[in-house]
């Protein structure tokens, strides 16, 4: 695949680092560059030789979208700025490939496939669901609906290391149930989409391999990092959040069905191969 023709939004985020990685002739903008909320700079941005646009640009902040700044901030970049996206991918024939959530849904509809109704519980998953359905009017799009992101920069695994460090035997939530997603993941999963031309619509991607809880992927990166000594206590959602304000409600059930992508012939890897060997390097890197 020719990668000269593809614009990376959001370059400096999880995915967006990995997608300037993995495509190094790629074109890329961070926020200052381009900031998609703001409608005149995206019409009048040069488009001319980009042929796919990967938008890796996002409010990901959960709780802070709970504020009224917040709020705004995240309907902003998760559903207007998706509608100039959308708008001038339709104006240049481009194809637009955006990243979605599994806050979309309330987790109870388990396993979500592609065409579950939206359900957020939060002001997060609805200003993601709205920026899907914004991406759905456009033909040429692959939505993206992924889980638990881990990459580059700020990431459960990365939190869970630094307690470690300190020698604090953590309380963790028990009752969410999901799958992490490593970026080399989302990565291999856009590329083949991409390259295989894959008919466009909405694809689940996580890693696959059991589910688990937040609590015991905890438990596996301990195991992993050598912090035997260290034990991990299991909690609920309400009880860890109980007293703290504005925080997000968050789906408890995060089963996304592999199906429909890997019937486009992509083999998912397992999420614990994928910890195994990332939190091996971190454990490097940070030594
Ligand atoms: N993280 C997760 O666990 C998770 C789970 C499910 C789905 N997702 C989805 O996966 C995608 C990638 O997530 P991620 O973890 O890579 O996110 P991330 O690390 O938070 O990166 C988001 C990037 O978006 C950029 N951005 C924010 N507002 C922008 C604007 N107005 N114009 C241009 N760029 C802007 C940010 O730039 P600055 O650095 O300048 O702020 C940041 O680099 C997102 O769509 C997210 O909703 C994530």
């Amino acid at each position: 695949m020719d990668d000269h023709k593809i614009f990376i939004i959001g370059a400096n985020g999880q995915l967006g680092t990995a997608l300037r990685d993995k495509y190094p002739h790629a074109q890329y903008a961070d926020q200052k560059e381009l900031d998609i909320t703001n409608r005149e700079s995206v019409e009048s941005f040069d488009w001319s030789g980009i042929d796919t646009v990967i938008n890796a640009a996002a409010w990901t902040n959960v709780d802070g979208a709970e504020t009224h700044d917040g709020r705004v901030g995240a309907w902003k970049v998760n559903a207007t700025a998706v509608a100039n996206l959308v708008q001038v991918a339709q104006k240049n024939n481009l194809t637009l490939v955006h990243i979605s959530s599994d806050y979309v849904f309330d987790g109870t509809n388990e396993p979500h496939k592609e065409d579950e109704p939206y359900s957020p519980l939060s002001v997060y998953g609805a200003s993601k669901a709205a920026g899907d359905i914004v991406v759905s009017i456009l033909p040429t799009h692959y939505l993206l609906r992924t889980t638990w992101v881990i990459g580059e920069g700020k990431n459960f695994v990365r939190t869970m290391l630094g307690l470690a460090e300190k020698g604090i035997s953590p309380t963790v939530v028990a009752d969410q149930i999901g799958r992490l997603t490593f970026t080399s993941e989302l990565i291999r999963a856009i590329d083949h989409l991409l390259s295989s031309q894959a008919p466009y619509g909405t694809y689940n991607v996580t890693n696959d391999g059991p589910l688990a809880s937040w609590a015991e992927i905890t438990r596996q990166i301990f195991s992993l990092a050598g912090y035997n000594n260290l034990t991990v206590t299991d909690t609920t959602t309400a009880e860890y959040f109980a007293g703290k304000e504005g925080i997000a409600p968050r789906p408890l059930g995060s089963d996304m069905s592999l199906a429909k992508l890997q019937s486009t012939g992509f083999t998912s890897r397992s999420w614990a191969d994928d910890l195994k060997q990332y939190t091996t390097k971190e454990k490097e890197e940070r030594s």
